[in-house]
C-alpha cells in the first residue's frame, strides 16, 4: 500500500474508478459534516485530471441527492490577467464543470481573483488565506500534478512554506496549456496560487494523476526524497496524503509496495 516514501499510492484500472472512490470519500465527508450541522471545506483543482471526479460529483448530486449546500470550496489558483468571465479562466472552468450543476451556494465557491491591480495582489492573497482559516481550514484538498511537478501553480523551487501569492509559470506549464489558449505565448505568464504551505495545511490531501505523460513526474515526486525542485514531493511529509493513479501514471513507480498494490488491483 505504501510507496518508498510515506505517501499512500493506490492504483486503479481507470481514472473513472479512482474518481468514484474519491467522490465517495467526499460524499461521506460532506454528509458527516451536514449531520454535525457544520460546513465541509473542500480544496478544489482545475485541469483535465479532475474532470471525471466532477462528473461523478454532479451525478451524485443529480441521481443520489448529494447536497453541497453545506460546502465551502476554495480553488487552488487562477490565471493572472484574466477576468472571471474569460472563457479560459478557472472561474469559468469550475462553473462549467461543477459549480453550475450542483447546489453549492455561489458565495461559498471561492477562487483567487486573477484580475487585480498590482497594489491589490498582496492584500487579496492574504485575505484568501484568512478566509480559509476563518472557515476552519481545508478538510480535503484535491490536487492534480503538472509535468513540472507543480501542485496548484507552485513551480519547481517553490518553498515548502510558500503562501498564496503571484507566481511566474514555467515554460513547460505554458506549453501544456497552449492548446487551451491557441499558442504558448498566449497563455498568461503568471497566476495567483495557494502556496505549498497553504496546501499542506489541509487535513487530508488526495493527488490524482492519469496517463503515461504523468508517469515520470509521479515517480520523481514519490519514489525520491523530498525536493524543492518537485513541489508535489512535499506530500511525502503530510500525515494524511494519498496518491490516486491509473495504471499508466503508475508505470514508472519503483516503490515495491506500490507494485504489490498494482498487482493486487490488476488481479481483481
Ligand atoms: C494546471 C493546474 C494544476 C493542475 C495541473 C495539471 O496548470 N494549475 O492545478 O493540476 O496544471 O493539469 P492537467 O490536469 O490538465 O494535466
Amino acid at each position: 500500500m505504501l510507496c518508498s516514501g510515506a505517501v499512500r499510492c493506490q492504483i486503479f484500472p481507470s481514472p473513472e474508478s479512482a474518481c468514484r472512490a474519491i467522490a465517495l470519500e467526499m460524499k461521506a465527508l460532506v454528509e458527516r459534516r451536514a449531520a454535525e450541522g457544520r460546513m465541509a471545506v473542500l480544496g478544489l483543482a482545475t485541469g483535465r485530471t479532475p474532470l471525471p471526479l466532477y462528473r461523478e460529483l454532479v451525478r451524485l448530486h443529480r441521481e443520489e441527492g448529494l447536497s453541497f449546500s453545506n460546502v465551502v470550496a476554495f480553488n487552488l489558483d487562477e490565471y493572472f490577467g484574466l477576468l472571471p468571465s474569460h472563457p479560459r479562466s478557472y472561474r469559468t472552468f469550475m462553473r462549467e464543470h461543477l459549480f453550475d450543476h450542483i447546489d453549492i451556494r455561489p458565495e461559498n465557491a471561492h477562487i483567487p481573483s486573477g484580475n487585480l491591480d498590482p497594489g491589490d495582489i498582496g492584500p487579496h492573497c492574504r485575505a484568501y488565506e484568512a478566509l480559509i482559516e476563518a472557515c476552519g481550514g481545508i478538510d480535503l484538498q484535491i490536487l492534480g500534478i503538472g509535468r513540472t511537478g507543480h501542485i496548484g501553480f507552485n513551480e519547481p523551487g517553490a518553498g515548502r512554506g510558500s503562501r498564496t501569492s503571484l507566481v511566474r509559470l514555467d515554460h513547460m506549464t505554458r506549453t501544456d496549456a497552449a492548446g487551451d489558449f491557441g499558442g504558448a505565448d498566449r497563455v498568461p505568464s503568471h497566476a495567483i496560487t495557494m502556496g505549498c504551505g497553504t496546501i499542506l495545511e489541509a487535513r487530508r490531501i488526495i493527488l490524482m494523476a492519469w496517463g503515461a505523460a504523468k508517469a515520470g513526474i509521479v515517480s520523481e515526486a514519490f519514489d525520491n526524497p523530498v525536493a524543492d525542485e518537485v513541489p508535489a514531493s512535499y506530500l511525502q511529509e503530510h500525515p494524511d496524503a494519498s496518491v490516486y493513479l491509473d495504471k499508466a501514471a503508475a508505470a514508472d513507480l519503483r516503490g515495491h509496495l506500490c507494485v504489490e498494490e498494482k498487482q493486487h488491483v490488476l488481479k481483481d
